[in-house]
This record gives structure tokens, sequence and C-alpha cells, in this order.
């Protein structure tokens, strides 16, 4: 079990610490941890943020346990040196292209959330994002136009191979939950869209069991709010699911708990919180490490197949969250290690 740990920036190291506790917490045999830099603190260091050093131990590693990117001193670098580069570069060059993102009200926070309580307690769905493909990757940059204006832009486009392979993954998790796939798009607007609908509706003849709905994304945005216990699985492209996410943190309570993994074809994945670097509290110790404890519970399901010890870890997260150890995003006091301290006791 060769697992890559980059912390990254900002609460990225505090963050990553503990969930290492508690990977090491569980005796796993063959556990071995490989730390690598990456983002800001990588270009500080090596002069890029995802220096060759770093690529050549994700591509050694059997998973890779990741932190957070983001620092403001480099928002005067060029694109490709600053620190978001290391998680897009890393996605990119793994072939890490579904991210699975699954948020759901702990028994307690119902309060908590910025829905009502009787809303939000419903919530229990799994985002789909689409990750190596989209605005993201396509062709971008500066020009002037003919008459002297500055004009930015962003290709954004889909190769039908691209959305058939997110919609399997999509039409999966939906059999493995309860049958349900929800596709976001902006069809009425977007050929990319109009592709992206075309194909997800060709694979759905594999799935017949599963009841396949699509929607705008406008509307997800607010059907996210009004009603997010109708929602079961999400499938959507990488900007979508980049902005559909962090909302249903906040139906959740805190982005503080939500986990992810991204996936390639066969069992490499990249496990990080969906929260980013923080940098305004970063170094403090009052950051909460629940989201990369619960990604690296994701880490031992999907890149290892140890659903057992998986359970064991969210259990034991929920146990620290129904005895009050909440950080400040939970209106708590609990620090970073008390938080980690909390949940290895539960272990
Ligand atoms: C995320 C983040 C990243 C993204 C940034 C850090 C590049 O917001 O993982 O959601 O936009 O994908
Ligand atoms: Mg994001």
């Amino acid at each position: 079990m060769k697992i890559a740990v980059f912390a990254g920036d900002g609460i990225g190291p505090e963050v990553t610490q503990q969930a290492v506790r508690v990977l090491e917490a569980l005796d796993l045999p063959g556990l071995e941890l490989v730390e690598g830099d990456v983002g800001g603190a990588a270009y500080r260091k090596h002069g890029h943020p995802l220096p060759p050093e770093t690529l050549d131990i994700a591509k050694a590693c059997d998973a890779i346990l990741f932190g957070a990117v983001g620092d403001f001193s480099c928002d005067d670098l060029e694109r490709h040196l600053r620190p978001e580069q290391a998680i897009l570069g890393l996605r990119k060059e793994l072939g890490l292209f579904a991210n699975l993102r699954p948020a759901t009200v702990f028994k307690g926070l119902e309060d908590l959330t910025s829905l009502r309580p009787e809303v939000a307690r419903k919530i229990d769905l799994l985002i789909i994002r689409e990750l190596n493909g989209d605005v993201y990757f396509g062709e971008k940059g500066m020009r002037t136009t003919d008459d002297g204006r500055r004009e930015g832009y962003d290709v954004m486009s889909y190769a039908e191979d691209e959305v058939r392979r997110i919609a399997h993954v999509g039409f999966k998790a939906a059999m493995g939950r309860d049958r349900k796939l929800c596709s976001v798009d902006k069809a009425n607007v977007l050929e990319t869209s109009q592709l992206w609908r075309d194909v997800i509706i060709e694979v759905s003849a594999e799935y017949p069991d599963v009841e396949l709905s699509h929607m705008y994304v406008d509307n997800a945005a607010m059907q996210l709010v009004k009603d997010p216990g109708q929602f079961d699985v999400i499938v959507t492209g990488n900007l979508f699911g980049d902005i559909l996410s962090d909302q249903a943190s906040m139906c959740v309570g805190s982005i503080g708990l939500l986990a992810s993994a991204s996936l390639a074809e066969g069992t490499m994945g990249l496990y990080e919180p969906i929260h980013g670097s923080a940098p305004d509290i970063a170094g403090q110790g009052i950051a909460n490490p629940m989201a990369t404890i619960l990604s690296a519970a994701m880490l031992l399901r999907h890149s290892f197949g140890r659903e057992a010890e998986a359970s064991r870890i969210e259990a034991a997260v929920a146990g620290a969250l129904s005895d009050g150890v909440r950080g400040g995003d939970l209106g708590g006091n609990a620090g970073t290690r008390e938080i980690g301290d909390a949940v290895v006791q539960k272990l």
C-alpha cells in the first residue's frame, strides 16, 4: 500500500497530518507513505507547482492523499506556474477523469446547514464531475481584437468518448445507490451540452434499471437548495461540477466535511477534501481535518477495496461529531489536532 502524501499549501499540511494519523492508527499491512511537494510550496522550492520529482512519486504510488493548493502570493505568476496547476496537472497526467463528491448531512448537524433542517435532512447525494475535459482544458488565452480591445477566451468542448466514460461511472454509481441519475447540462444554449446529453441518452440504453433525468445547470443550482432530497446521483461536466459541489457543501453544513475521490481507469486515485487552502486560517491549528480524514476513507475504499476500514473511519468521524467535537466551521472550538485525536480515539 504505497500512498503519496501531497500536503500542499495553506491548511493542507495541517489537515493532511491528521488524516495520516488516522491511516497509521489502522495498522494496515504494508502501508508506506511517500511525501511530495505540490502547489505554491513546490514552486518556492523547485520553481514549479508540479515538479517532475513529484509526478514521479505519484506514478510510483498506488494512490494519492492530497491536501490543498492555492497561495495568494502566487497570483501574479504566469498561469502555468500557479499552485492550482499542480492539481490540474495531476488530474490530466494521471488520467483522473472521474471525480466523486458525496454529500450527506451528518446526524446532529441539521441545524448548521444553510438550509432549513427539514430540507437539509433529506440530502444524500453523490456528484460525479468529469475532470479531464471541458473549458478547464480547452484552448485558452488572451488576444487583442482587430479594433484593439483585450479579449480573454477559454474553449469549452467535450468529445463523445469523454462523455461516454463518465456516463458509465454515473450509471454504475446509481446502480449501487437508489438508481436515479440526473445529468446536468446547459443544452438549451451550448453545443457541448447537446452532445453531452445525446451521449448520456445513448449510454442509458445499457442501464434500463436506472431512472435518468436531465436538468439545466441553472435549474439544478435552484433545486439543490429548494429540494436537494430529490437527487441521488448527479453527473455533470468539469465546470458545472466544480460550482455545484461547492454549493452542495453548504447544504450539508460545512465545506470542512466534504471528501472527494478522483479516479482513473483502474485503481489509481487521488483523494482530497473539496475545500481549498484557506490561507486566512492557515497555521493556526483551527482548520477542520474531517474532510481530509473522510478522503482517506475513500482512498481505502476505492483504491484498495478496504470497505471495512473505510466504514470504520466514517463511523469514527460521525461518532466524534455526535459527541459534539466541532471545529470552528461548525460553530465549535475544537482545534485541528483535537479533532484528529477524537477521531483516532473513536477508531
Ligand atoms: C476543486 C478546486 C479546483 C478546481 C481548483 C483549485 C483548480 O476548486 O477541486 O474544486 O477548480 O477544480
Ligand atoms: Mg472547486
